[in-house]
């Protein structure tokens, strides 16, 4: 299978641009699961299911310690028939209250000879109505699959107000997902990243913190990073972290840094880098917080640069209790997740 993809889909999707390939690849997936025995050939093919890669985290019950990233499923579209990849979890989003169209095309760039994407998207996304209504309709997701809702605010927004566009997609989105990601860390949205500072992103974790225990049960809370952070900055959001008592944190998302592609003729693009070439700084964020931190059930899931088992088993004993794929899956295919599943089962000891 892994022949096929690198050989035979890879070489024809790649002739396309990167966001024409991903909505032909999903709309020839979703067309092969719904041949006869589509999907049980396909949950032949990649679900790895095994008792031994079931983990219990944040109160939860995950088949396998592999997610979907966020981002490749905004609109809360496609999350069905990824289940079927082999996935253990899958976070949707980054989804806005309001819908809103993203930055101009072209917005996503290539970088194979780095294994690396560019992507300036800008939170393209439908908006969180649109987000609720598919996954009210939802039927029993393949295998038990986690889904995560990953929020963030719309570009129009003020960070002033940015609170209400996290509450406003917390709310709508309490009832429908299993664990909240509060976004502050894509490169995308302009001054999102602000958010990061200690002042604001106190008060705003405070607010979704304070909205999310006024609930009966709670759901799991956790924030997603930047690589771009120095020691003192990770500090602070330890402290911020901890003092507001979230679950974990998910680090990383993409980096504005182009020092490992400076060469490439696309790293001058502006965008988010993900892939390869944030594997290290991904896994040296993972270690220090996993090192510094005071709070002993911290959970941490690892993304960045994951392509292979050991690529994951790295993040593993870095200190992550989890791990998620994006770029990986792009330059891999499909039967990745099996594999990096298989590699795990092989080395369970390396695990917290
Ligand atoms: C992303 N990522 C992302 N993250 C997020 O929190 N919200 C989002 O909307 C997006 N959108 C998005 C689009 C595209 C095209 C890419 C490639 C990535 C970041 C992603 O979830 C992940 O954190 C990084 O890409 C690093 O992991 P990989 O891709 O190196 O495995």
């Amino acid at each position: 299978m892994f022949f096929m993809y690198k050989y035979l889909f890879k070489p024809i999707f790649f002739q396309f641009q990167p966001e024409k390939a991903h909505y032909l690849t999903m709309q020839l997936f979703r067309f092969a699961l719904s041949l006869p025995f589509g999907k049980a050939i396909f949950r032949q093919l990649f679900v790895l299911k095994n008792k031994k890669l079931e983990r219990q985290i944040l109160g939860l019950t995950f088949p396998n310690p592999i997610g979907l990233a966020a981002g490749f499923d905004k609109d809360g579209k496609y999350f069905e028939d990824m289940a079927f990849l082999g996935f253990g979890f899958i976070e949707i989003g980054t989804v806005t209250p309001r819908p809103q169209e993203g930055n101009p095309q072209p917005r996503l760039f290539r970088l194979p000879e780095y294994d690396a994407l560019i992507n300036r998207m800008g939170f393209n996304n439908e908006g969180v109505d649109k987000l609720v209504e598919r996954l009210k309709n939802r039927k029993n997701t393949e295998g038990g699959v986690i889904i995560g809702g990953n929020i963030g605010k719309n570009k129009i927004t003020p960070n002033e107000a940015a609170f209400r566009d996290y509450e406003i997609c917390f709310d709508a989105l309490f009832d429908h997902v299993d664990y909240f990601v509060v976004n502050v860390s894509s490169p995308n949205t302009p001054d999102l990243r602000a958010l990061q500072d200690k002042e604001p992103l106190n008060q705003l974790l405070a607010h979704v913190q304070s909205l999310n225990q006024k609930r009966p049960q709670p759901k799991p809370l956790l924030l997603k990073i930047a690589p771009d952070l120095n020691t003192l900055q990770l500090d602070d959001i330890l402290e911020i972290v901890e003092n507001n008592k979230l679950d974990g944190i998910i680090a990383t998302n993409t980096t504005i840094s182009r020092e490992l592609v400076k060469n490439h003729p696309l790293s001058k693009e502006a965008g988010g880098l993900s892939g390869k070439p944030v594997s290290e700084p991904s896994t040296d964020i993972i270690r220090y917080l996993r090192q510094h931190t005071k709070q002993k059930n911290l959970v941490i899931i690892g993304v960045g640069g994951i392509q292979t088992g050991d690529d994951a088993l790295e993040k593993l004993a870095a200190g992550a209790n989890l791990v998620q794929i994006y770029t990986g899956l792009i330059y891999e295919g499909p039967s990745m997740v099996k594999k990096i599943n298989q590699t795990i089962l092989k080395n369970l000891s390396i695990e917290r």
